[in-house]
């Protein structure tokens, strides 16, 4: 059964609001571990392609050498092993933080701090041979606390951002705004959000913006139905980015925010219920 079916079973039952959480945390392990276990199968899949393809270019590149080749002949032969080794290395990334976050903890924070723990691994995602780094816009002005798992959302940012670089072919623009939301009843039933119905509430909102290829609306219904290694980008991607990024939704029990027009760009949002006191 679908994990969001699940989860309005939960609410819908007569339990206490401990337990409930409760049994939600345990769904969201089990749908994490379910992903791991997708995954793992991919990595056995590819893995074994890649490795033909590193051990076929390193027989070249050696014969090549004794044959006392000149460099420029041997390098295209090293760079398809790079190549091979960094996407296997992406992937198993990827992989190993969903496993990482069993670990996590519950803390009480701000999003802003998220961002700005980030901002490193940020520049080196969107950095570029020659170090053309695309500009980056951070606005974190706006402060509400909330209940966060912090390696969860590091990786959504990270997958966010790194998926705002791909959709953009030249070095363009990415926003980072954090900013503060209040729904109330009648707006949430209007707004229209291309991913999800956001309740009534005050919600923290971390977003990353891109002006690049946008997504059509068979992509986005592709990625509602199942994200799980769904890519567009053929060699070049996995399909686990958005898993991640769904998994730390789940964690916290927020909402996903798309807005995306083609070849107008792509806003993914997470919204983060605030804090009472906060
Ligand atoms: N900002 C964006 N702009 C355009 N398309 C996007 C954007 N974010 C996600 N997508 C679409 O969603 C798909 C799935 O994204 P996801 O991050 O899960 O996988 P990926 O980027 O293809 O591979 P991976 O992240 O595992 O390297 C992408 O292939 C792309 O088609
Ligand atoms: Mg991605």
């Amino acid at each position: 059964m679908h994990i969001a079916r699940l989860e309005q079973i939960i609410d819908k039952a007569s339990l206490p609001d401990q337990v409930k959480k409760e049994l939600k945390h345990e769904l969201c392990v089990t749908e994490r571990r379910a992903y791991i276990g997708l995954a793992a199968a991919r990595i056995a899949h590819d893995s074994n392609n890649a490795l033909t393809g590193v051990l076929g270019n390193s027989n070249i590149a050696e014969c090549k050498l004794l044959a006392g080749a000149p460099a420029g002949e041997i390098l295209p032969f090293l760079k398809e092993i790079t190549k091979s080794v960094d996407g296997l290395a992406q992937m198993n990334h990827s992989v190993l933080s969903l496993i990482k976050r069993e670990k996590c903890e519950l803390t009480r924070g701000y999003l802003n701090e998220i961002v700005e723990e980030s901002k490193s691994q940020i520049e080196q995602i969107t950095s570029v041979e020659g170090n053309r780094n695309y500009p980056i816009v951070y606005q974190l002005k706006s402060k509400k606390a909330v209940n966060m798992y912090k390696i969860s959302l590091f990786e959504a940012l990270e997958n966010f951002v790194k998926n705002a670089k791909e959709a953009q072919a030249q070095a363009g623009l990415i926003d980072i705004p954090i900013a503060v939301r209040t729904f109330d009843a009648k707006y949430s039933r209007m707004h229209k959000n291309q991913y999800s119905i956001v309740n009534p509430g005050h919600y923290s909102v971390l977003s990353v913006e891109d002006k690049g290829i946008g997504m059509t609306q068979e992509i986005i219904d592709r990625l509602k139905k199942n994200p799980a290694l769904f890519t567009t980008k053929g060699n070049n991607g996995n399909g686990l980015g958005m898993v991640s990024v769904l998994c730390a939704v789940r964690e916290h029990h927020s909402y996903l925010g798309l807005e995306t027009a083609e070849n107008k760009g792509t806003t993914w949002s997470i919204y983060i219920p605030i804090l009472r006191k906060s």
